[in-house]
């Protein structure tokens, strides 16, 4: 009798220990400072305008592509974005097309620097979380030493210094959007330069972080999260991309030719494929349109990098996906972005669409408003409480 009750005594301690344990364990991750941040993003928008170096002259390297008048409207975009009921505002900025190509790197157009700090301004007054991203950090590609590390590094120094004193509950640093023709291991070099500068300058702010290869899922799913804690990593999808950026004229293989991509795949609309996409990495995305263009497909894509998220304790966040609206139907859209959207809610992962006001925008057409279908969309990701996400 009295081994059994040791032995029940014994199994009891067990439990409560284990219980402890795991406790202790799901609590440290319920409670990282970036899991928290992450979870109030929730659904929110990207606001472009300050990325568009293409604006500017090619001889200046593009520093002069701001125009203040330009800039100003966006006051009011910022205030319609947070009325809509959007969480978060993605803030992509050239901010290498305003240095210096040589050492020291100094600033060569300061007063585009005063139009980036209104901005962040502007989407705090409205409630917004900010996301201060350094996007096009190679321009064209055909300025020489744009993206170089030393540069990069000295940029942020830079970036964090003029942001340092904002809340850092409400403003992230984005440390580069969409590397690209740069080696995984370079890129992986380089941010941890950056996350080193950036820690030394302002060591509260939570960092976004993505991968190589525009920070496509795969990539991030092949790599390893970095050793700072305070990191959400950020990833694009832009899938199925042949419906996504048919008539793309910046893309390539075809894909500025294409149209007539409906979503889902319909055996009724058939694609053309163009002569340009033939043989071609678009023509192979044709083929298997009808795969890669199933809900099924798109959620378990999604889920596959939540899977990589829970495994590594790291939160992530989908940074940009949308569609080009020039060809596709309304319709087609709404669909595509419900099916993205129904699965970012019930996966919890927090979203930035692309675009507020360019070619990948939510309006009915031909006005500022909010497509109705586009609202059912966003609803879609959290049925039961509308307008809230
Ligand atoms: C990336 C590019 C941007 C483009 C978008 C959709 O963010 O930087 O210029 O519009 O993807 O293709």
């Amino acid at each position: 009798m009295c081994l059994l009750l040791r032995r029940v005594n014994a199994m009891r301690k067990l439990l409560f220990l284990s219980l402890i344990l795991f406790l202790g364990s799901h609590l440290s991750f319920a409670q990282s400072v970036a899991h928290k941040r992450a979870e109030r993003m929730g659904v929110g928008m990207n606001l472009s305008y300050l990325d568009n170096y293409w604006l500017g002259t090619k001889e200046k390297n593009f520093s002069d592509f701001v125009k203040p008048a330009e800039a100003a409207k966006r006051e009011q975009m910022l205030a319609d974005i947070a009325k809509s009921g959007f969480k978060t505002v993605r803030l992509p900025m050239s901010f290498g097309a305003w240095a210096s190509l040589k050492a020291p790197y100094e600033w060569v157009t300061p007063e585009s620097l005063i139009v980036a700090d209104s901005f962040v301004k502007w989407a705090l007054a409205n409630n917004l979380n900010v996301i201060v991203d350094l996007h096009h950090t190679e321009l064209d590609g055909s300025v020489p030493n744009a993206a170089a590390t030393e540069r990069v590094v000295s940029l942020w120094k830079r970036i964090a210094e003029r942001y340092k004193g904002t809340d850092p509950e409400r403003v992230f640093f984005e440390l580069r959007n969409e590397p690209h023709d740069i080696p995984a291991k370079d890129w992986r070099d380089q941010a941890e330069q950056i996350i080193k500068t950036v820690r030394g300058i302002a060591p509260n702010h939570t960092l976004i972080v993505g991968f190589h290869d525009w920070n496509s899922r795969a990539a991030m799913i092949d790599s390893k999260p970095f050793e700072d804690k305070n990191i959400i990593y950020t990833f694009h999808y832009y899938d199925p991309f042949i419906f996504t950026h048919q008539g793309a004229t910046w893309s390539s293989e075809g894909l500025p030719e294409l149209k007539g991509v409906s979503f889902p795949w319909s055996k009724d609309a058939k694609i053309e494929t163009p002569a340009t996409a033939k043989g071609k990495w678009v023509e192979n995305q044709i083929n298997s349109y009808k795969n890669d263009s199933d809900s099924k497909k798109m959620f378990d894509d999604l889920q596959a990098a939540k899977d990589w998220s829970e495994k590594n304790r790291v939160p992530i966040f989908l940074g940009e996906f949308g569609s080009f609206g020039k060809h596709p139907t309304m319709p087609d859209r709404c669909r595509h972005a419900e099916t993205v959207y129904s699965a970012l809610g019930k996966l919890n992962i927090p979203s930035t669409w692309w675009e507020w006001d360019g070619g990948f925008n939510m309006f009915e057409p031909g006005t500022g408003k909010i497509a109705d279908c586009m609202r059912k969309a966003i609803d879609s990701y959290n049925p039961s409480k509308q307008k809230s996400y």
